[in-house]
C-alpha cells in the first residue's frame, strides 16, 4: 500500500457476506484510481471509534450497513436531507475530517426502477410491503420523483402508519394510504398499483411473501429488494401471471455507484461495476 493509496470502508456486523467490496474495487481499477475498499466488522459498541476512525486516518469515506445504518448518524457532522428523511445513512463522504452522511438507497432504488423500465412515475400507483429502512429508503425515493398515490402495506399496521404520517407531512402533493396486509384490504389496491414492491427480507431463506398477486393489474411490474434467490417465490409467481418482474440488485448497484461518484467526484464505470457485481452475486 502507498502512502498516497485512499481507502474507502464498509462497516457492518456481520461483514463477510457483502459484495460491495468486488463491486467499488472494479470500479476504481478501470478509473486507475490508486484507491482501495475494505470490509471491517465492526462491533456495535465500536461503533464510535470506526467512525471516528475514518477521520484519523483520512479514509475517503465508507459504507455503512446492518445493523449500523441508524446509530451512526449521530456520530456525523452532518446528513443529508435524504438520510435524515429517511433516518438512516448508508455512505460516509471525509471532507477534511468533517463527515457527511448520505442515504443512496433511496436513489439506488429509483434508478432501479427505470433501469426495469419505469418512465414517469408521477402516474405511478405503488404499493409498499414493509415499513423498515428498506421502505423508507423506497418511499423517500418514489415521493422525491412524485408518485402520485402510495400505498403502505405492513404486518406490524401501526408501523406503516407512522411512515405514513411522518411523510405526508413532507410530501404534500402525494396521497400516502395505508393498508392492512391480508388478501381481502390488498385485492383493492392491487387492483389500481403499477408497481408492486417487496422491502422486507421474506423470499431469502426461499420463503414465500404470500400476496394476492392475481388482483394485481395487467402490466404491473413486481419489485423485489431480496436478490438471493435471484427470483424469489414471489417474483417467480409474478412472472407466471405475465408481469414483469425485478430483484433487488440492481438497487445495490446503483446505491454503490452513486457513493462511488460521492468519493471520487468522477462518473462510476457502471458496466464494469455491475459486471463484477453480478458475477459476485450469481457466478458467471
Ligand atoms: P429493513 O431495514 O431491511 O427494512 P427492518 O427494519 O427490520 O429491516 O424491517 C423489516 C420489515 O419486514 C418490517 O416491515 C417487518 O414487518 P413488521 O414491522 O411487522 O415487523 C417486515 N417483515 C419481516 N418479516 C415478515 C414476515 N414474515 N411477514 C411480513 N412482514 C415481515
Amino acid at each position: 500500500m502507498s502512502e498516497e493509496q485512499k481507502i474507502v470502508a464498509i462497516f457492518g456486523f456481520p461483514i463477510s457476506h457483502s459484495l460491495s467490496p468486488v463491486m467499488h474495487n472494479a470500479g476504481f481499477k478501470e478509473l486507475g484510481l490508486d484507491y482501495k475498499y475494505l470490509p471491517f466488522k465492526v462491533n456495535p459498541s465500536d461503533l464510535k471509534a470506526a467512525v471516528n476512525a475514518l477521520r484519523a486516518l483520512n479514509f475517503l469515506g465508507a459504507n455503512i450497513t446492518v445493523p449500523h445504518k441508524e446509530t451512526v448518524m449521530e456520530y456525523l457532522d452532518e446528513v443529508t436531507e435524504n438520510a435524515f428523511l429517511i433516518g438512516a445513512v448508508n455512505t460516509i463522504e471525509n471532507i477534511d475530517g468533517r463527515l457527511i452522511g448520505h442515504n443512496t438507497d433511496c436513489k439506488g432504488f429509483v434508478t432501479a426502477l427505470k433501469a426495469a423500465g419505469i418512465k414517469d412515475f408521477k402516474k405511478s400507483r405503488v404499493v409498499i410491503v414493509g415499513a423498515g429502512g428498506a421502505s423508507k429508503a423506497a418511499c423517500v425515493g418514489l415521493l422525491r420523483e412524485g408518485v402520485k398515490h402510495l400505498t403502505i402495506a405492513n404486518r406490524t399496521g401501526r408501523k406503516a402508519e407512522l411512515l405514513c404520517d411522518n411523510f405526508k407531512g413532507c410530501f404534500c402533493k402525494a396521497k400516502i394510504t395505508v393498508c392492512p396486509l391480508n388478501d381481502d384490504d390488498l385485492s383493492v389496491v392491487f387492483a389500481e398499483c403499477d408497481i408492486l414492491v417487496n422491502t422486507t427480507s421474506v423470499g431469502l431463506g426461499g420463503e414465500t411473501l404470500k400476496l394476492p398477486l392475481k388482483s394485481l393489474k395487467e402490466g404491473a411490474l413486481v419489485y423485489d429488494m431480496v436478490y438471493n434467490p435471484p427470483k424469489t417465490k414471489l417474483l417467480k409467481q409474478a412472472k407466471k401471471l405475465g408481469h414483469s418482474i425485478e430483484n433487488g440488485l440492481n438497487m445495490l448497484l446503483y446505491q454503490g455507484t452513486e457513493g462511488f461518484e460521492i468519493w471520487t467526484k468522477e462518473a462510476a464505470p457502471i458496466e464494469v461495476m455491475k459486471d463484477a457485481l453480478f458475477k459476485s452475486a450469481y457466478g458467471e
